[in-house]
């Protein structure tokens, strides 16, 4: 048999495209809550967008419900290079890029649109860039929504309602400033702990939004929601950095559009569960209030020691930056 040089031009071709097919590279995908929830069907619309931009150069493999570990194990994963990328709330970042913890501060945020003003523009974005400097890749930010305190005690409508209340915190300084000074006995704790410990009554509530409230099923073990909104949590899609600098220009853009798309579906599932989450909590049986604005203030006045100490880790500036975003 002879061979043309056109022949073999077409079997070099196809050859150079086949290649990156065959060395398909996998991408283990850690999350903390299920694949129903928010960061399941944002994991799963980074997964599409990614496969319909880079064809079969990636396998997503998904581990949902803390399959790999805590948030903050996962992102030391990370770090190392041992995963390649996870979905974290934002509670868990300040441990890596201290910055972060700013969007933890309790009432900050007047709404989901402030919110989600305020990261989508620069002070959000230049957060999210120092990640770089910590072995980490920021490559959006998505969201839970604001948090809100379920315990089995009492219900909550003064700060002398949480007092003593042992309530879970994430590992977390600036969520534990601000329960110890309303008065609570506050117990940081990593998320996979949480349910058993609630059933076994070591505490008697924890704080999420109705994202993770619904999507876990949390009134299977807690009777109270209080909708206190004291907290907006932003989430962050993140990839290693030893992962993204192995990356081509062309695959950083796939990366990025996939993991825009899939900040949009967190940010539409969370849109979903605000409007339903509080109806369908009740049909299963807690037993909801929602902080008047009076009640909403004196929570917001038990807290000022805390902001003091705000100002001070993160500047006044800054604070009030974002207080004062439009
Ligand atoms: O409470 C937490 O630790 C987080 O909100 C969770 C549920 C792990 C989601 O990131």
């Amino acid at each position: 048999m002879t061979y043309t040089f056109r022949t073999l031009a077409c079997a070099g071709a196809f050859f150079a495209f086949s290649a990156p097919a065959m060395a398909q590279t996998e991408i283990k995908l850690g999350y903390a809550l299920a694949e129903d929830s928010h960061y399941g069907v944002a994991a799963k619309t980074f997964e599409e967008v990614l496969k319909a931009e880079t064809g079969d150069a990636f396998t997503v493999t998904h581990f949902p419900s803390s399959g790999l570990g805590g948030e903050r194990e996962v992102i030391e994963g990370l770090q190392i290079g041992t995963i390649e990328a996870t979905i974290v709330s934002s509670g868990t970042l300040a441990n890596f890029v201290p910055e972060t913890g700013v969007f933890d501060i309790p009432f900050l945020f007047n709404g989901f649109d402030h919110a989600r003003a305020v990261l989508d523009g620069p002070i959000g974005q230049g957060i999210l860039a120092k990640f770089d400097n910590v072995g980490l890749h920021g490559l959006a930010w998505g969201e839970q929504g604001f948090r809100h305190i379920t315990n089995n005690r009492n219900a909550i409508h003064t700060p002398a309602d949480v007092a003593g209340l042992k309530i879970r915190t994430m590992e977390n300084p600036v969520h534990l400033a601000a329960f110890n000074a309303m008065g609570a006995a506050p117990t940081p704790m990593a998320w996979p702990e949480v349910i058993s410990s609630l059933q076994q009554g070591v505490i008697d509530g924890q704080e999420n939004p109705l994202s993770v409230i619904v999507s876990v099923k949390l009134n299977e073990v807690q009777k109270y929601l209080t909708l206190s909104g004291h907290v907006y949590s932003p989430a962050m899609l993140l990839v290693s950095k030893p992962f993204w600098d192995g990356l081509t220009d062309d695959q950083k853009a796939a990366f990025d559009k996939a993991a825009t798309a899939a900040a949009a579906a967190m940010r539409g599932y969370v849109d979903n569960v605000e409007t339903t989450g509080v109806e369908t909590l009740k049909e299963r049986g807690m037993e909801v209030n929602a902080l008047s604005t009076e009640e909403k203030a004196a929570f917001q006045s038990s807290i000022a020691s805390a902001y003091e100490d705000y100002y001070g880790t993160y500047g006044k500036d800054l604070v009030e930056s974002i207080v004062n975003f439009e």
